[in-house]
């Protein structure tokens, strides 16, 4: 369980450029107390905090990230695109998010991607690296991927650590998926879910988290139904945020 109702997502991306360590400090400002961010990977291996598998929506550069050096990258300004005040943005590698993630004392739902240029392993074992050199408090960590290899992975080399999965409409077989990796969470689009899996998943005992809710009626019927946290772009939506 995590100590938040609202997390937000990418950095409360409605109100700084997402996946930034602007968007972190945004998100401690505002008083929200856990964040969502995506870790991606460059070419040379450099986990970075970014959620697409190309540079040209959020950059003035275009390319495919798995092509990419970090040296390439790291000069790229990611905040333009939000606003000029944020201009000055850039890439962060993982090992700096979670620095400063940790220093504002924000708790972490780290979303691993797995595009197709790489494999689960590849990814997985390096996080791992970084997460256990970079990260103190395993309370306030929760890993969420849409990909159950990754969580096979860490429920086998990290069986203490918390993990959920994430999905677009939750399939029909989640409880044995849950048990078999362990889970603690089960993590879905908001749009497909029905009060039915709420109920189920409540009496499961696992916490239940949808993203991308940014409407305030939507996200207070939801908690209302029984869902543990609101993954949201906005988590001013509700009023002060909580
Ligand atoms: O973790 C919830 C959400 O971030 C999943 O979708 O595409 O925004 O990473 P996406
Ligand atoms: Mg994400």
């Amino acid at each position: 369980m995590i100590a938040s109702r609202l997390i937000a997502h990418r950095g409360a991306s409605l109100l700084a450029p997402e996946n930034t360590l602007g968007a972190m400090t945004k998100t401690h400002e505002i008083g929200t107390p856990w964040v969502e961010i995506d870790v991606n990977r460059l070419g040379d291996g450099t986990l970075v905090m970014f959620h697409d598998d190309q540079l040209g929506r959020l950059t003035s550069a275009r390319g495919r990230l798995c092509d990419q050096r970090w040296d390439d990258v790291k000069a790229l300004d990611i905040g333009s695109h939000f606003s000029a005040d944020y201009s000055g943005e850039r890439m962060a590698t993982l090992s700096q998010a979670l620095d400063h993630i940790q220093a504002l004392g924000l708790g972490l739902n780290l979303e691993i991607k797995v595009y197709p240029e790489f494999t689960p392993e590849q990814i997985v074992f390096d996080t791992i690296k970084v997460l256990d050199t970079h990260w103190h408090d395993t309370d306030k960590l929760l890993i969420s991927s849409f990909n159950s290899e990754v969580l096979n992975l860490l429920h086998h080399w990290r069986p203490d650590w918390q993990c959920g999965h994430l999905w677009e409409r939750i399939p029909k077989d989640w409880a044995e998926i849950a048990e078999d990796l362990n889970l603690v969470s089960v993590h879905c689009d908001h749009r497909h879910l029905t009060e039915e899996q709420i109920r189920q998943i409540r009496t499961s005992g696992l916490d239940l988290y949808c993203y991308t809710v940014n409407e305030p009626e939507r996200a207070a019927h939801l908690l209302q139904l029984g869902v543990d946290g609101i993954i949201t772009d906005d988590p001013l939506l509700l009023g002060a945020s909580r």
